[in-house]
């Protein structure tokens, strides 16, 4: 590998992504979280399964979808984590709320559908029916019950849901602060998306067969996507990306693009992924004479140029939100890639009761621009049949274990890769991960993961 363009690495610097950066591009100060290796069987283990269903999962915020994808009176998703199937319901304009999937007269399941609408809501067993607060509107043939069982609770039962950041979020612990409290800074640098405008153009939701951590952690560093993903180099600096890292497990990572990684022999021709760039902001390629370093600027212009004549209200973004990948980590389980024209959300969901499968479920939320001159950007990888007006909600895409999720090259490189990793780790001589601190991500994480399991 080439090493011309590395500077001097000092782990407690890091890389700012601008070294001026204030604000939303400001580096979060060092803090110390260690060197130690920790025991393999957290990715495999019923044990470490359990610990981390009893503090986390029903311990902590998690995120269910889109707020638009629940926006009338009546729509609902139907949220699955683990054992559990949650609902969220829209009750009134303001008002949404959450219930466990479970009819309280036999348990039978009360909605198997992904998402949809309803008046009401029926159990297909025997025939009760509840209102979208959840309470009990008629129980069939009720003269046969005595009233000691009609005293009991015939409502559904409740989970705490909040509406924030353009997401419904929903916890299954009642002592948990707010979600905004809960995501501390990263609340309002995900506000500056407007996400509650985004719409959800395409869905996929793939089990792959390994641990959600084996999953979640690829998608937490770079360090990878020179062996990995070795067309990503000639457009993203995969190198010095700027790692910031906040209380209650929330991190990120800034990934420049329309720059060469540093182990990119020529940074400064434009390339063939830049002219794509420039083309995709309707800047001709074959005409521009500058060096990359111009081209990105020009599409940050061009970018600007374009909110001017569409509204888009860019000026809420820095240049480097215009153009590079600002990946929030929320802890447990979410990364969201953000870019003014869209967001890109990953949930790396556990199996019911297998450690080592996950659901990798994935959205496009995409905000819709009036205008036919408008053009989707073509880096969002739409497929062509994707509607994009955000009138329909599209269906949920699934991938079994055995097919290969249609997620475009770079995340089908990852598919393949994972489960080698988790069979790997399975292994008596794997003694633990040894993390670069490229791998800055991970390491937080993990000790996020280790407070929630120990403080609970
Ligand atoms: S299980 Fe729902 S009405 Fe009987
Ligand atoms: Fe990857």
């Amino acid at each position: 590998m080439k090493n011309k363009n590395k500077e001097k690495f000092n782990f407690k610097n890091g890389w700012k992504n601008n070294p001026e950066g204030e604000g939303v591009e400001a580096k979060t100060p060092f803090k110390d979280f260690g060197t130690e290796r920790f025991d393999p069987e957290r990715y495999y283990s019923k044990e470490f399964m359990k610990l981390e269903w009893d503090n986390v999962w029903t311990k902590k915020w998690l995120l269910v979808c889109n707020v638009n994808d629940i926006s009338s009176i009546g729509d609902f998703y139907n949220f699955k984590i683990g054992k559990e199937s949650i609902i969220v319901i829209r009750s009134s304009e303001k008002d949404v709320n959450a219930f466990y999937n479970v009819c309280p007269h036999r348990g039978n399941r009360l909605i198997n559908e992904d998402f949809g609408f309803l008046e009401k809501i029926g159990c297909s067993f025997h025939s009760w029916v509840f209102d979208l607060d959840g309470n009990n509107e008629q129980v069939l043939d009720k003269e046969t019950f005595r009233k000691e069982v009609l005293d009991y609770d015939l409502n559904l039962s409740k989970v705490r849901c909040e509406i924030e950041c353009g997401f419904v979020w929903i916890t299954m612990n009642d002592k948990a602060e707010s979600v905004r409290e809960y995501l501390g800074p990263v609340a309002t640098y995900l506000d500056n998306y407007k996400i509650e405008e985004m719409k959800v153009v395409r869905h996929v939701n793939s089990l792959w067969k390994a641990n959600w951590k084996t999953g979640l952690e690829a998608f937490y560093e770079t360090y990878h996507l020179s062996t990995v993903h070795p067309e990503t180099q000639p457009m993203m600096e995969d190198y010095k990306v700027q790692i910031d890292n906040w209380g209650n497990g929330m991190n990120r990572m800034i990934v420049p693009f329309i720059i060469p990684s540093v182990r990119y022999e020529d940074r400064s021709t434009v390339n063939e992924s830049t002219s794509f760039l420039l083309e995709d902001v309707g800047i001709s390629s074959e005409q521009f004479n500058g060096n990359i370093e111009d081209a990105k600027r020009e599409i940050q212009i061009k970018k600007r140029e374009i909110s001017e004549r569409f509204n888009l209200g860019y000026e809420r973004y820095t240049d480097a939100e215009l153009t590079d990948s600002f990946d929030y980590g929320i802890f447990p389980n979410i990364q969201i890639g953000c870019h003014p024209e869209g967001v890109f959300l990953f949930k790396f969901l556990p199996h019911p009761t297998d450690p080592e499968k996950f659901y990798l479920d994935t959205t496009i939320n995409y905000r819709v621009v009036e205008g036919e001159e408008y053009s989707v950007p073509a880096w969002m990888g739409l497929p062509e049949d994707t509607d994009k007006s955000g009138k329909i909600r599209p269906e949920i895409v699934y991938y079994d274990e055995n097919e290969k999720p249609d997620l475009g090259l770079i995340l089908e490189q990852d598919s393949e890769l994972i489960p080698y990793v988790q069979s790997g780790i399975r292994s008596e001589g794997f003694r633990g991960a040894l993390w670069s601190e490229q791998e800055l991500r991970i390491r937080h994480f993990h000790y996020e993961l280790n407070n929630s399991i120990r403080s609970n």
